[in-house]
């Protein structure tokens, strides 16, 4: 999927910008606060129903406007396609080719995209969430079904926790713990089985870029080997106290083994953006492979943290891929790609192709 034609209206600093994009690689270079990431942000925005930055829609509104409006043509193989997002005060409407509904998976069906942006660190600096929604982004992708199942796991989970909240007793509580084991069952499997698609290419890219090998440690959120329905049963009581359910899918980790020991605690903040890159990589190889299509890769400001040679290591990775890139940058700066990329130049939020 690539995106040819793209625009933006009165999302955050931008009022009405159209851009027409190279099917390769795209650079954006413009002065701070010029917009840079703004136009990033709304390309993100119409490949997932949010933003990158987790602004919330409010955030995102140009001031003193009360909607924003995107829109993209994106081509599929022969098929062009109309996306189309709205945000107003009555909430997200999407279209595509003039149908409504289907919502943010609909947009993520029709332009699967992933970011690499400054705070790409946290991905394995920061909370275990961010490392579920990157597995769940590659499960999402490679696996039928897996959206479905992700989503009646979330209702059981917020049913099971009202009631731990309710003075239900354990009775009720228990009696909602065979679908839970049976729903978190199907998560942990789709899980494993994108995480067996997606590991050779995660520990390939992760070992390149850092120099030495780099493993991933999945962990499914409870001990395995105790089965999860007797894990809830004995622990009902616990699970009364805090108001919450202790063990599930929705405490799984992706625990990365980087020189013998916890990557987490150990790399610079540079290796841990090169680290997460290669997460990210590897990801995006991997749906790659599972959908038989480029996806859209969105680097916000890649040089950040990065010296000379690991820049050059990145972007050649990301080269090899065959997405459709746009990067942004503080300067004209087309050495980021091998060949000639199409330049645009930001302004106060005015975009104009200068090459
Ligand atoms: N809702 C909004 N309405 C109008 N302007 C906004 C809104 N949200 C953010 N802005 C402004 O948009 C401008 C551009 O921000 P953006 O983050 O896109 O800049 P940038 O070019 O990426 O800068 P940097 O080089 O610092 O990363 C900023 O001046 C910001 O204050
Ligand atoms: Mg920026």
């Amino acid at each position: 999927m690539t995106v040819q034609t793209f625009r933006a209206q009165n999302f955050r600093c931008l009022r009405d910008v159209e851009v027409g994009l190279a099917t390769d690689y795209n650079v954006i270079f413009g002065a701070n606060a010029s917009g840079k990431t703004s136009i990033l942000e709304a390309l993100g925005y119409l490949g997932r129903g949010k933003s990158f930055r987790g602004a919330a829609p409010s955030e995102l509104v140009r001031h003193g406007e009360s909607e924003f409006v995107l829109f993209g043509q994106v081509r599929a193989g022969e098929r062009t396609s109309r996306v189309g997002v709205r945000n107003s005060a009555e909430g997200l409407e999407v279209k595509i080719d003039g149908a409504t509904g289907g919502g943010a998976a609909a947009l993520a069906t029709m332009l699967p995209l992933q970011v690499i942006d400054p705070d790409v660190h946290n991905l394995v600096a920061g909370a275990p969430d961010e490392r579920r929604r990157y597995l769940d982004w590659i499960a999402f992708h490679v696996e039928h079904g897996y959206l479905d199942a992700w989503r009646h796991f979330r209702r059981a989970l917020k049913q099971r926790n009202a009631a731990l909240r309710s003075a239900s007793g354990p009775r009720l509580i228990q009696s909602w713990n065979a679908e839970f084991v049976t729903l978190a069952e199907k998560i942990d499997a789709g899980r494993r089985q994108a995480l067996t698609a997606a590991i050779p290419a995660l520990e390939e890219v992760g070992s390149e870029l850092l120099g030495g090998p780099v493993g991933f440690e999945y962990q499914a959120g409870w001990p395995q080997e105790k089965g999860l329905l007797t894990l809830l049963e004995r622990g009902v009581d616990r699970d009364l106290q805090l108001g919450s359910t202790q063990y599930g899918p929705h405490r799984a980790d992706l625990k990365l083994v980087y020189d013998e020991r916890r990557a987490r605690k150990l790399v610079s903040r540079g290796q841990q953006k090169l680290l997460a890159c290669a997460m990210i990589l590897g990801a995006t190889e991997t749906a790659l492979t599972a959908l038989e299509r480029p996806l859209l890769l969105l680097l916000d400001d890649p040089a950040a943290e990065l010296d000379g040679d690991s820049l050059r290591q990145l972007m050649a990775r990301v080269v090899n891929l065959g997405c459709q890139v746009v990067a942004t940058s503080l300067q004209p700066e087309p050495r980021l790609f091998p060949e000639t990329p199409a330049v645009f130049h930001v302004e106060h939020g005015a975009v104009a192709r200068i090459e």
